[in-house]
């Protein structure tokens, strides 16, 4: 087992904090305590629950149909989920299927553990729809988990309920687990999926506070499935990592839940207003080509013109406009894509694009 370094996180350590105008991001705009209006002075700043708090869990569960408090496990980020999940159901040399491109994690902890890795593509010439057939072809008979992401990170691919339900009679007919990361579900732009975790054992729901509602700084996250052997190892790897989660992060989720539908329709019809500035602006670039992101808050963009190198644009964007976007290499793709996220301020995200622009306008000079 051996851990690397992820490019992606790399570079945003090394420039996010280095912009004005981040285009990049993959959550809705981040919000401030002052925001929130919280009066967080009475919460225990002691070791919490090991599944989290009850309550939280309770209204977490509410998503899924048929599931209860118990059914859920909060934990430290979808990041803690994805590696004690993925770190309890393989050993090394086990087969593991990953949806790709994807947040590298999915396919990074698998890899690391020494498990053998399947890239499950999401083709452009496909408009980065999943070919579920292909999905099939790919399992063998070591393959012990399938990792699927919708709303997806980065090409904002979207799949319908029958789509979904194929993915779960997948993972049933052969007998294998399926993680879906569902970090995005609240982003729909048209029918949201159901929970996945509810839909059958073999499938366990990552999702987290991070994304919909701009609050990847409490450091909350979760899992819901109905598998009760599922939920015991999970516990068993996180008790080595964090035992349990953060008392404020647990405390500041909860209120925000109770308030859920408020803070959901605020940030959709917010990605609904940015999505609409992105799309007119895609119209004029003559440079860049897309598939339209069916959801989410972040797209896939690419540079169609051979004479411009694309890391040369990431860094100029950086360097002299203070504008940040995701190369594609970050994703394991070819760096002439680049991840343009639109959850952000309006104003932010209409001088980023502007500034895309002139990034490019002055490589071709
Ligand atoms: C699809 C997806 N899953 C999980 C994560 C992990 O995020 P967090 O640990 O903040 O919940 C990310 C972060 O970018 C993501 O894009």
């Amino acid at each position: 087992m051996w851990y690397e370094r992820m490019d992606l996180e790399d570079w945003f350590d090394t420039y996010q904090f280095a912009v004005d105008y981040d285009v990049g991001e993959s959550a809705v705009k981040f919000l401030t305590l002052g925001d929130l209006g919280m009066d967080l002075t009475s919460v225990a700043l002691r070791y919490g629950h090991h599944k989290g708090l009850p309550e939280l869990r309770e209204v977490l569960a509410n998503d899924y149909e048929g599931l209860s408090a118990d059914d859920v496990i909060v934990t430290a980020g979808g990041s803690e989920a994805n590696f004690a999940i993925v770190s309890a159901l393989v050993k090394p040399g086990d087969h593991v299927v990953v949806e790709h491109p994807n947040y590298p994690s999915l396919y990074e902890v698998p890899r690391s553990l020494g498990c053998d890795v399947a890239l499950f593509r999401l083709r452009r010439e496909n408009a980065f729809k999943p070919d579920w057939d292909e999905l099939e072809r790919l399992i063998t008979p070591k393959t012990k988990l399938i990792s699927l992401t919708h709303p997806n990170n980065p090409t904002g691919s979207m799949i319908d309920t029958a789509e979904f339900e194929r993915a779960v009679s997948i993972a049933e007919s052969y007998g294998v687990y399926l993680l879906f990361d569902e970090t995005y579900r609240e982003l729909s732009y048209g029918e949201q999926l159901p929970g996945a975790g509810a839909s059958s054992p073999h499938v366990i729901s990552l999702s987290s506070m991070s994304k919909s509602y701009g609050l990847p700084g409490i450091r909350i996250g979760w899992l819901a499935t109905r598998s009760a052997e599922v939920r015991d190892a999970v516990l068993a790897i996180r008790e080595q990592v964090t035992i349990t989660n953060s008392a404020l992060g647990e405390q500041i989720a909860f209120s925000v839940l109770k308030r859920k539908t408020e803070f959901i329709d605020r940030a959709r019809t917010h990605v609904q207003q940015n999505f609409e500035i992105v799309r007119t602006w895609m119209a004029t670039q003559e440079a860049l080509d897309w598939i339209e992101p069916g959801a989410g808050v972040v797209g896939f963009p690419w540079i169609v013109d051979s004479r411009i190198d694309p890391e040369e644009i990431y860094t100029r964007l950086v360097k002299e406009y203070r504008s940040f976007v995701i190369p594609g290499r970050c994703f394991e793709m070819d760096n002439a894509h680049f991840r343009l996220g639109y959850g952000g301020a309006k104003d932010e995200l209409q001088i980023g694009l502007v500034n895309i622009g002139n990034a490019i306008a002055d490589s071709l000079d």
